[in-house]
């Protein structure tokens, strides 16, 4: 599959043209592609911060505990689940929020294997992830933007997946095919809870997303998938705890106890929504 076609100028909307190392649009606006080959279309005035996303150093965390591999089952469980009307030749796949592209990866992987060949591109605010990413994988289109305002044209995806991200209804409506699915996947009510017992001193009542349901979306399927694994060191321990949000959250005697421990076995609870695009308007 030809990588980093069929995207839009993040300024004016144009469509890109890859030049050599570059994308131009037609009014001369040019975005330079990375060595590792992904191309930044975040342009300064469209980031919030200086480094938006996730940091260096989470992106690297995430990457060690994830090559850990401990989290193959949600690779299983998203193939379970992937829409049969979805299921065809070409599909054309966004990963939106794609941090350091394990999913994507092995997703490809697993296409590869039932012969089904798949166009992927993987999207992600965070410099340092797309970096990491397209260190994995030479066969995805890597780009350094924001679900807020997606570079490419009207109707390019044939499926969206959000995971552990932060969907934007309305661009992922406006980028999907009519009928096009929507996956997001999230953490349910027993996630970590091993952890988390022992990060605070009382766990708040899991709150449901969504629950009112997605304008422009319609709730095809919904299922959770839950395993343990074990973490062997408290390396492997950190790796994870620097990934999720408790890391900032928790309190410092919440924390000190976790580095006390050099193993422990942990719950991971994930609950996956497949939505399909509908005609109403998304907000
Ligand atoms: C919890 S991580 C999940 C990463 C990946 N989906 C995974 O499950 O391994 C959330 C990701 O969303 C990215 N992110 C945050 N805001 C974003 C935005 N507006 N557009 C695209 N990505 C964003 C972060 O940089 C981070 O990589």
């Amino acid at each position: 599959m030809p990588i980093l076609e069929n995207l839009t100028c993040p300024i004016d909307g144009e469509y890109l043209q890859r030049q050599a190392g570059s994308l131009t649009c037609s009014r001369g606006h040019t975005f330079d592609l990375a060595k590792t080959g992904y191309v930044n279309l975040l342009p300064v005035q469209n980031k919030r911060s200086k480094d938006p996303g996730d940091s260096k150093d989470m992106v690297s965390s995430r990457q060690n505990f994830l090559n850990l591999e401990h989290y193959l089952p949600i690779i299983d469980a998203i193939m379970t689940g992937w829409p049969k009307a979805a299921w065809q030749p070409q599909m054309r796949i966004l990963d939106a929020g794609c941090g350091e592209g394990y999913y994507l990866h092995h997703l490809g992987q697993a296409f590869e294997k039932a012969a089904i060949p798949v166009e992927r591109v993987g999207l992600d605010i965070s410099k340092w992830a797309v970096t990491a990413a397209s260190k994995r994988d030479k066969t995805v289109s890597w780009i350094v933007g924001s679900n807020a305002s997606l570079p490419v044209p009207d109707q390019r995806f044939d499926v969206i997946l959000c995971l552990f991200g932060f969907p934007v209804f309305h661009e992922f409506q406006r980028t999907l095919v009519d009928s096009g699915y929507l996956l997001l996947v999230e953490s349910g009510p027993q996630h970590l809870i091993e952890l988390r017992e022992i990060l605070y001193d009382s766990i708040h009542p899991y709150k449901a997303t969504y629950s009112e349901g997605v304008t422009g979306f319609e709730l095809e399927s919904e299922y959770s998938k839950q395993f343990t694994f074990s973490l062997m060191s408290q390396q492997q321990i950190q790796y994870l705890l620097s990934m999720t949000p408790h890391i900032h959250k928790a309190s410092y005697q919440g924390k000190q106890q976790i580095k006390q421990l050099d193993k422990i076995s942990v719950t991971a609870d994930i609950k996956l929504r497949w939505y399909r695009k509908t005609n109403e308007r998304s907000k």
